[in-house]
């Protein structure tokens, strides 16, 4: 499964705001609709937004190259895509990369073509390298929850979180997992089951308030969550209710984890506090698919991310390995060789 193309100068989105009724491709050629589509979340989850990114500043490249005034005009460009949505950093990581190349190779839009593919194809190597390492902490036989969808569709490809419990069903380890449904979106519910359920790994929908239910009957063993955003120290911003789903792992002594590429690591911050938390609109949860879900017009709280500390977590696995705390020191240092 994959939810970004580019072939012959055309990026193409899997449009996820319509999943799984319909599975429509749009296609762009513009990056001012590319920077849309991030917005709108045709196209979301923090490594795919940066993947995403990359391609349109090819697109910006194209249509700039012949300008007097192409560093500004990339430059504009940029500005367009990283004001698109805040919190995941691999978007600005990925335009920082683009812009180190074009300031580099100039209006060389073959160049900026190749870095884009390489953005494009490192993360699903490193998705891959990150299931390895995980599908290790899995049991066998696990029962396994994880939340919103940090999968294939979030990636450039086999996904994060999902590329772990993927790896790990292919060792035979997974008897369930079990799927958040992930309101006011429903990432889990539409996405992250019918990416499993597509892949035939068996899964379980649940409502976000039954997580706790489940785990006080035993009937969970490891949670896996992606990330959009880790600071320094090991705090971590994901979808909204990772946090929760943190404290009650700890509650009930299940092991937590969370899987991101070092794309996603931002050695900028110290700690969580100074990540910055997409509000998205009240209409979101006031309504869904057309219908109303609460009065009209009520005031609602929507955070799209929550922030979990770095003490609640068992472990972080990377593309390098996977890391243990005291989290400042191994993400500094990388995993132990022992
Ligand atoms: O708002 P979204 O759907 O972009 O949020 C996505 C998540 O929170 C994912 O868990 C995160 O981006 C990691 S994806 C590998």
């Amino acid at each position: 499964m994959e939810a970004i193309r580019w072939k012959d100068g055309v990026l193409s989105l899997l449009d996820q705001t319509r999943l799984p009724a319909e599975e429509r491709w749009l296609d762009y050629t513009d990056y001012r609709e590319v920077a849309g589509a991030i917005r709108t979340m045709v196209v979301r989850g923090a490594p795919a937004i940066g993947v995403t990114a990359a391609y349109a500043m090819v697109l910006a490249a194209r249509e700039g190259a012949d300008r007097a005034d192409f560093a500004a005009f990339m430059a504009g460009a940029r500005d367009a895509l990283a004001a698109s949505r805040p919190t995941a950093v691999n978007l600005f990581w990925a335009l920082d990369r683009m812009a180190r190349c074009w300031e580099k190779a100039g209006a060389d839009v073959l160049r900026l073509e190749q870095e884009a593919l390489a953005i494009h194809r490192e993360d699903v190597e490193m998705n891959r390298a990150m299931g390895a390492f995980g599908a290790a902490v899995v049991p066998p036989g696990a029962r396994i929850l994880t939340h919103c969808n940090a999968g294939a569709l979030a990636t450039g490809g086999y996904g994060t979180a999902l590329g772990v419990i993927r790896a790990a069903h292919a060792q035979g380890k997974v008897s369930m997992v079990y799927a958040d449904e992930t309101r006011p979106l429903l990432q889990g519910a539409r996405l992250t089951a019918y990416e499993l359920a597509a892949d035939r790994i068996p899964v379980t929908l649940i409502c976000d308030d039954m997580a706790g239910a489940l785990m006080a009957q035993g009937k969970v063993d490891l949670v896996v969550v992606g990330c959009d955003r880790m600071a320094s120290n090991g705090d971590f911003a994901n979808k909204i209710g990772t946090y929760s789903l943190a404290v009650l792992a700890r509650h009930h002594g299940i092991p937590f984890y969370t899987a991101l590429p070092s794309s996603t690591i931002d050695l900028s911050l110290p700690d969580g506090s100074g990540i910055p938390v997409e509000q998205r609109g009240a209409e979101e949860v006031r309504r869904f698919a057309g219908t109303a879900t609460g009065p009209e017009g009520i005031p609602v709280w929507n955070p799209s991310f929550d922030v979990t500390p770095h003490q609640l977590l068992t472990g972080i696995i990377t593309e390098r390995g996977v890391l243990y705390p005291p989290f400042p020191q191994s993400l500094k240092e990388g995993p132990s060789k022992t």
